[in-house]
């Protein structure tokens, strides 16, 4: 296998941008990315994307946007897993990469959310849960992470406003991040305050529906060395069962331990050496379960770390560091290639107010569904 390197990154402001079609966020997002790796035509394009079958009425992305962006002819084609179809894609373009398949692949994940009304994206969401089993009894994605909530607040006996220092850690960041949907701070009392959406999640815990797209440019390590700048020091997905309560136990998500597990030992790594974990915070329980899967806190202590400040910028491990899925957005299948976009700009030293000091090696993990599908990226720097 050949060492992969990020030669180029591209991103849009996330938000409800009603102005911009699925091809136009695409096209946003992958011209800059090109411009920053000094490469005009790729040898591949592989598009992240969950629902636009659903939500735009269009699939078939591969071909649609190679064609917008000016390279009709190349390899290209969609690749899905829930929300955590940036971050598969990613992998697709790093496996064609690394087995010398392809130089240099072009990897970009797109969302468009806002076009359509609530209900009905909502449904659509809920596509990435088992159908049979929990979306016929009218759970939506919110009311499963809101049984999972209070599950955990009564085994571990956790008061929910403690659940509000990853909504806090998440806005602040959100603040000085120029593409960041949500761009004020919030207080504890705004969090008390929310309105609340599925009993104990209030609009405070859950990650917003958004529009948005994200790009990075993948290439050989051997052939690129010059333009480098991160490298990928391990990719891993691992699987879960869609249906929660099929698991083991529902408050250990197996395929986040399993997934960051694999990545550690193909970076030769420890939880202890990560300076940041971009964490899939599509729900603020998430954040709090993925921690303690990961190796980063014992079960039941996901959120002391948070309400002890160990999570913000400066902290022992900050997480969400541009906004994360709360503040930043979570335009779900571009959702996997923000968080490496970011992660490129801790480890190139250009995440401004909100950069790590002395950051080197930085963990990303996109989560399809809730648990199903987990793919984590540990990335190091040049
Ligand atoms: N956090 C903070 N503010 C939010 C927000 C969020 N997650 N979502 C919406 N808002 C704000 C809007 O900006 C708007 O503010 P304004 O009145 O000042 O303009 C206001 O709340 C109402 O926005 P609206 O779009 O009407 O919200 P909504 O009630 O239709 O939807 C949720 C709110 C939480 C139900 C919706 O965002 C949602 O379903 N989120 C979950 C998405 C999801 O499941 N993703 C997949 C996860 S795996």
């Amino acid at each position: 296998m050949r060492d992969v390197v990020i030669i180029g990154t591209g991103q849009t402001p996330v938000g409800e941008l009603w102005e911009k079609s699925l091809r136009h966020l695409a096209h946003d997002a992958i011209m800059p990315a090109l411009a920053d790796a000094g490469v005009e035509r790729p040898d591949a394009l592989y598009v992240g994307n969950m629902l636009s079958g659903q939500l735009v009425g269009q699939e078939h992305l591969g071909a649609l946007i190679a064609d917008f962006v000016g390279l009709r002819g190349i390899e290209a084609m969609k690749v899905e897993a829930a929300c955590g179809s940036g971050a598969a894609a990613l992998r697709v373009g790093l496996m064609a990469v690394a087995s010398g398949m392809h130089d240099v692949v072009l990897v970009c994940g797109v969302e468009k959310m806002t076009d359509t009304l609530g209900d009905f994206t909502t449904s659509a969401l809920a596509t990435a849960a088992d159908q049979e089993y929990e979306v016929s009894q009218g759970v939506s994605f919110v009311a499963l992470n809101a049984l999972l909530m209070r599950r955990y607040m009564y085994e571990y006996k956790v008061p929910k406003e403690d659940f509000a220092a990853f909504t806090i850690n998440a806005h602040r960041n959100g603040a000085n991040n120029p593409y960041a949907m949500f761009r004020s701070p919030i207080t504890q009392k705004a969090y008390a305050q929310a309105s609340m959406i599925a009993d104990p999640i209030n609009l405070m815990d859950s990650s917003p529906v958004c529009d948005g797209a994200a790009c990075v440019v993948l290439a050989s390590a051997d052939l690129f060395r010059s333009r480098a700048k991160a490298r990928i020091l391990a990719s891993a997905v691992a699987t879960d069962s869609l249906a929660v309560h099929d698991r083991r136990n529902p408050l250990v998500l197996d395929a986040v331990a399993e997934s960051s597990h694999r990545a550690y030992v193909q970076a030769q790594i420890t939880p202890a050496d990560i300076h940041f974990f971009e964490v899939h915070d599509a729900f603020s329980i998430m954040a709090a379960l993925s921690l303690e899967a990961a190796g980063f806190a014992p079960c039941g202590a996901g959120v002391r770390l948070a309400s002890e400040g160990e999570i913000a910028i400066g902290g022992r491990l900050p997480i969400a560091t541009m906004g994360g899925l709360k503040a930043r957005g979570h335009p779900v299948g571009a959702t996997g290639i923000y968080q490496v976009v970011e992660a490129v700009q801790q480890l190139t030293g250009n995440a401004g107010a909100n950069q790590v000091q002395g950051c080197s090696i930085g963990m990303t993990q996109n989560i399809g569904g809730s648990g199903a599908t987990v793919i984590t990226h540990i990335l190091g720097a040049i």
